[in-house]
């Protein structure tokens, strides 16, 4: 008979799993990308910890269904820590760059104490951090990783396209072609490889539009973007055959250059094959007002399009006005996202023209907060006036959707050039915003050009969803991305 009885020899201690810290910063479009690289983890047994700021987590939890998806991993818990600031801080607009400033001078410093009071985050079933995922603008975070040791990984929320133009910022300096102003706007940019004869300097991110050279936020994100190629390894939310050629030009800077995108389709294959459960999106920071897909319920295929820009953009109450008469003057279907806090000063009184309001009853639906990734993916939507965000750039990919982009701020200037002139998918109306173009726009998306448009964007989708499949190209740097992760407790 086999002794079964456990001495200190035959004693199997629990093997721990790796444990990988994840640091988004904690607004919206990072929160949304980092949680389902997270997630990913999950799937591949690997412990995560999401340190995400207070005021967030509070809303995460309210609204983003993350204990219900969640609670079956048990290696994945949350973390909290200020983000500076006072709870009814816009975070969005102009504003937002306190948020950029705080986590810098008071998240950063505290960051540091609370790893080390926490020894490392360790616990009896978990070993101490063995990768720090950080935000691609965390810089404290790699001074920090690379005195303790830890290996880190830079996560930029951004497409390959913006963030090669970022990380070249000192060369497009250099070369005089930032910063971008006045006239030389439309002049072709020549010292940013692999964008040669499309990319004008008015397509160079937001960051790029000073006065000088010197500009703090100009100079910060150059700096923050070059830290980069100090870390291990960098992630990027995209695909192969989307950003192949600009990826390409990356690697001859930072070689360990995982793209694993598009990162909520990633998540969807993995965990409908593992688990066959259904993915719905999570990590909301807004209640969804789910009664807007009960209306695309009624509406016939292809027929609305989707306005929404985003958690961080603002428009004016004329923009406002350029956008709602050119919707209704296209005479399309329409379902809106108004953020309550996305029209600067707005006075809640309803001065909106009657026309409109009537026409909007017609034929339109407006919501505070949509779930964006199914509305794209109703069969009644046939195109998306967007701000160009990478998140909403990639999910309209995904669903085969074509788009009007009005780009806000910072990464989505690129974003839209490309979704323009490149993948051909869209059309481009960065820097006017003016009913009459908004009209022939959404004219030639819903109706003149609509089936080549959705021939192209469907081609692009079916790569997409290639890249995160079995053998697909994403799929299989993530399998690498792991066993790095893996190698590092070996
Ligand atoms: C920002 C930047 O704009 C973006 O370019 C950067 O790369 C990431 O952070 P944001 O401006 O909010 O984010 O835009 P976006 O990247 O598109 O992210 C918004 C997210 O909110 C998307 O995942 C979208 O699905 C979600 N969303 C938006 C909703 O779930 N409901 C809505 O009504 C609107």
């Amino acid at each position: 008979m086999a002794n079964t009885e456990e001495t200190p020899m035959n004693r199997q201690e629990p093997k721990l799993s790796p444990h990988v810290l994840i640091f988004p910063v904690p607004i919206q479009g990072h929160i949304n990308s980092m949680l389902r690289l997270a997630e990913l983890l999950c799937l591949s047994d690997i412990d995560v910890t999401f340190l995400t700021s207070d005021f967030s987590y509070n809303r995460i939890i309210k609204h983003g269904k993350v204990d219900s998806r969640f609670a079956r991993y048990p290696g994945f818990r949350f973390e909290t820590i200020t983000d500076g600031l006072s709870d009814d801080h816009p975070r969005s607009g102009d504003r937002l760059m306190d948020v950029v400033s705080s986590l810098k001078n008071v998240t950063g410093p505290l960051f540091k104490e609370m790893m080390v009071a926490k020894n490392l985050l360790a616990s009896e079933n978990r070993r101490p951090v063995t990768c720090i995922i950080a935000d691609g603008i965390f810089s404290f975070a790699i001074d920090f990783a690379t005195e303790k040791r830890i290996s880190i990984v830079y996560f930029r929320t951004t497409g390959a396209c913006s963030f090669w133009a970022y990380f070249r910022m000192q060369e497009l300096i250099e070369a005089d072609e930032i910063p971008v102003k006045g006239k030389g706007m439309d002049l072709l940019v020549q010292s940013l490889p692999g964008t040669e004869g499309f990319l004008r300097r008015r397509d160079l991110p937001g960051f790029c539009r000073v006065d000088d050279i010197n500009d703090p936020k100009l100079q910060g994100i150059k700096f923050e973007t070059r830290q980069t190629a100090r870390a291990h390894a960098a992630i990027l939310n995209t695909f192969e055959d989307l950003e192949g050629p600009i990826l390409s030009h990356i690697r001859t800077q930072i070689p360990n250059l995982y793209s694993i995108g598009p990162l909520h389709s990633h998540v969807k294959f993995r965990l409908e094959t593992k688990t066959k459960e259904f993915s719905e999106s999570l990590g909301s920071l807004w209640e969804e007002d789910r009664s807007c897909l009960t209306w695309l319920d009624s509406q016939p295929p292809k027929s609305v399009i989707y306005v929404s820009f985003g958690s961080i953009a603002i428009m004016t109450r004329d923009q406002l006005l350029e956008f709602w008469f050119g919707l209704v003057n296209s005479g399309q279907r329409f379902l809106w996202v108004m953020r309550p806090d996305s029209i600067a000063g707005n006075d809640g009184e309803s001065q909106i023209p009657t026309e409109l309001e009537e026409a909007t009853k017609a034929r339109g639906y407006t919501v505070d907060w949509a779930p964006q990734e199914e509305v794209l993916n109703h069969p009644a939507i046939g195109g998306f006036v967007t701000h160009s965000g990478w998140n909403s750039t990639i999910e309209s990919i995904v669903a085969g959707v074509p788009m009007i982009c009005w780009p806000y701020f910072a990464d989505q200037m690129t974003n839209s050039r490309f979704v323009s002139e490149v993948w051909e998918i869209g059309l481009d109306m960065k820097d006017t915003c003016d009913r009459v173009v908004i009209e022939k726009m959404v004219r030639e998306v819903m109706d003149v050009k609509k089936e080549e448009f959705l021939e192209r964007a469907d081609q692009l989708a079916k790569l997409a969803r290639k890249s995160v499949s079995e053998g697909g190209s994403s799929c299989c740097n993530f399998e690498r991305f792991v066993e790095y992760i893996r190698s590092l407790i070996l």
